[in-house]
């Protein structure tokens, strides 16, 4: 339903993703989670048509958001970063002028209005001016404008930034039921969102993909373990048993190290404890020749702190990224 490959988008000289590749299959609900100006919104406004990507392609439900701007755009609801809302116009008109440009036939488009505002929890306010809206209430209609042609493909861009907990709690629950029935990609630069609303988490830094899994996985590696790989030079038989049995060691893999005459080892460690040294005494007192060693998978560890910070302490724009 979502097909993205090799995505990449510079903003003059400056990247701001690179190589993103990721896919959604019909009726997931994928969380896109960074930090902020990991490249989130660059990857969504690409995939809703709003912008060029500078190389690669991408896909929503069948078709080329590129080649085939018109026939994607049509499938795909999409709730950007700052919904560009009419401020002088009802909640209701507005959603009625969305749709027509949507699509809508005239003879749906009431109906297909009416049951955006009740998804969207609206209906209460469908004869408000939208400038006199709170910011709660403005980022729902947001929604409903997203939902109101009823399209297969959801687009949203941080949907509950903005909205106070209880209302939180509710847009959640919304997009958990849009689940099945949509293919939803939703962006966060919070943790908990993901687990609470998503089936499967990309993970997005500095503008590359840096993992991709269930949420129960992820927090279960982000949190589990520290690997550290290990190279030895030679004949290298009976080290993986040694290593698994050394303190503080989860397990080891072995890799391909690229050149025959090198066996390389990948070790997960606890973490929070820095195994290194004791690996290194390990493998030269039982005889090993070790050639390299050094921790990785650093850099998830990095995001994931990044991702558990308070929202507050994270909701300015960022300044730091992508290199
Ligand atoms: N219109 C733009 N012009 C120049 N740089 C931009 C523009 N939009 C975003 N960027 C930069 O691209 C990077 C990714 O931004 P963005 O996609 O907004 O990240 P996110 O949504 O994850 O916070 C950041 O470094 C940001 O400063
Ligand atoms: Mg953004």
């Amino acid at each position: 339903m979502i097909e993205v490959h090799s995505l990449t988008k510079r903003y003059g000289d400056k990247g701001a993703i690179e190589n993103v590749t990721f896919d959604a299959k019909r009726g997931e609900i994928l969380g896109f989670l960074g930090p902020n100006g990991a490249g989130k919104s660059t990857t969504m406004r690409i995939l809703a048509g709003f912008m060029p990507a500078s190389s690669g392609t991408a896909r929503v439900a069948g078709f080329d958001v590129y080649d085939q701007s018109l026939e994607a755009r049509r499938n795909v609801g999409y709730l950007p970063e700052n919904v560009p809302l009419y401020p002088e116009m009802t909640v209701r008109d507005y959603l009625g002028f969305m749709a027509e440009i949507k699509g809508v036939g005239r003879s749906e488009r009431r109906a297909s209005v009416n049951r955006s505002m009740e998804q969207a929890r609206v209906t209460d306010r469908a004869d408000w001016i939208i400038g006199k809206l709170s910011k709660g209430y403005r980022q729902r209609v947001g929604l409903a404008q997203a939902l109101v042609s009823n399209p297969p493909v959801l687009i949203l861009d941080e949907p509950t930034v903005g909205l106070d907990p209880r209302q939180i709690i509710e847009t959640r629950n919304l997009i958990k039921g849009l689940g099945g029935d949509h293919t939803v990609i939703l962006s966060t630069h919070i943790l908990p969102e993901v687990s609470a609303t998503c089936n499967r988490v990309v993970i997005i830094s500095r503008g590359r993909v840096v993992a991709e899994d269930t949420p129960e996985n992820l927090t279960r590696r982000l949190s589990g373990s520290e690997r550290v790989e290990v190279d030895v030079a030679g004949e290298a038989d009976g080290l993986a048993t040694r290593l698994r049995s050394t303190n503080g060691v989860i397990d080891v893999a072995v890799a391909d190290h690229g050149t025959a005459e090198i066996g390389r080892f990948l070790v997960d460690c606890v973490s929070g404890r820095d195994v290194r040294a004791e690996i290194a005494s390990v493998v030269v007192l039982g005889g090993w020749s070790l050639v390299g060693l050094r921790g990785i998978g650093k850099s998830l560890e990095d995001v994931f702190l990044e991702l558990t910070t308070t929202e507050d302490a994270s909701d300015s724009d960022a300044t730091e990224v992508a290199a």
